[in-house]
């Protein structure tokens, strides 16, 4: 038995036992890891942005023979045509085609703004989500319909905000009249109940979720995650141009250089210079092959907090637990105290 607290509004939202989202993750969040972090009770979420159409279709079918149970699929919600005439592109269109028509519970959307298919979701019976990594665009996207906001901080893998989670979380709570889910620096128990402390009504997790034998990637990539300290990562521009946060190796560390600095081509045609430059694709080096020492390998700061590779369903357990016991024992000094 959980504390009552852990019973947050976002499981009775999403018809989930554990207030728990599997953050969608590009390239890493598939189909198994998604439906086991559904079968154990959390919300699992496909991180559409590297399929196509039929390739996010397939892994939505992969979930459905794990558990019936909801899930979500996240889409970045890029455009074309410029601020004047925005459409979304049409690998976006493509994945927003799949969603509706595989009936899909739960849309998140980790870049712009899902707002012109805001009532159509909802026509359908989806909830959507949306991530925010300040209170400005938080209130752009609660003005534009979502059902809840993700503060995702700095600390938080791949690409990030200026914010810190701790300031950003009660900041964006303050900000809108729709709930708030925290992301970014959250790798165990404690982090859950702080965010709860906080008033997020669940958390969104992306590294703590890689480092599990269900996720997608290779094993050097998990491992690393579980070596890493708390400054084992950076914020850097150099593979997509954007700034984003990755485990730090000789690759990010180059990148630094005066003498790379001048070579650098402009947004957003960095990744390729790096692959010139090493000669492959950087996102397959690192999350394909494990070449870990020159790899993109996205990871947060939560890392630190992150020792071992372990099944999502031991995983999901004991996160729950300790997040249990960290607000019974805050309830526990309370009760004595009064
Ligand atoms: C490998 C990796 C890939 C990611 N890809 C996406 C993505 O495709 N879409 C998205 O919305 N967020 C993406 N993110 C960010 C996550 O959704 C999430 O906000 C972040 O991981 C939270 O911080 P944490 O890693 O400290 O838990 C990615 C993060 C990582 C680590």
């Amino acid at each position: 038995m959980y504390h009552p607290a852990l019973k947050t509004p976002l499981c009775e939202m999403l018809g989930i036992d554990y207030p728990i989202i599997q953050a969608g993750m590009g390239f890493v969040a598939r189909g198994p890891l998604a439906g086991a972090v559904s079968a154990a009770g959390g919300l699992g979420c496909i991180g559409a942005a590297s399929m196509t159409g039929e390739e996010l279709r397939e892994e939505i079918r992969i979930v459905r023979e794990i558990t019936d149970k909801p899930f979500a699929v996240d889409i970045l919600f890029a455009t074309t045509g410029g601020k004047q005439t925005p459409v979304f592109t049409s690998d976006v269109q493509d994945h927003i085609d799949v969603i509706f028509d595989e009936k899909v519970p739960v849309l998140a959307s980790g870049l712009g703004n899902p707002g012109p298919i805001i009532d159509e979701c909802h026509a359908a019976g989806m909830k959507v989500l949306s991530l925010t990594g300040n209170t400005k665009n938080a209130k752009r996207l609660a003005d534009s319909g979502v059902d809840a906001v993700i503060a995702q901080g700095y600390d938080g893998g791949g690409h990030t905000g200026r914010v810190g989670a701790m300031t950003l979380l009660p900041a964006v709570i303050d900000a809108v009249d729709v709930p708030v889910l925290a992301a970014g620096g959250i790798g165990d128990g404690r982090g859950i109940a702080a965010a709860i402390t906080l008033g997020a009504i669940g958390v969104w997790l992306g590294t703590r979720f890689i480092a599990t034998p269900e996720a997608w990637g290779h094993d050097n990539y998990k491992r690393r995650i579980t070596e890493i300290d708390d400054e084992g990562t950076t914020r850097t521009r150099c593979f997509s141009g954007k700034p984003c946060r990755m485990i730090q190796n000789d690759t990010t560390k180059a990148w630094e250089s005066p003498e790379l600095e001048a070579s650098i081509r402009p947004f957003p045609r960095q990744m390729a210079n790096v692959t010139e430059w090493l000669g492959k694709d950087p996102y397959m080096a690192g999350r394909r092959d494990g070449e870990t020492d020159i790899g993109a390998l996205a990871a947060g700061q939560s890392s630190a907090l992150i020792h071992e590779v372990k099944p999502v369903a031991q995983l999901i357990e004991d996160l729950m637990t300790e997040a249990s016991a960290t607000l019974d024992r805050i309830t526990k000094i309370a009760a004595a105290a009064s």
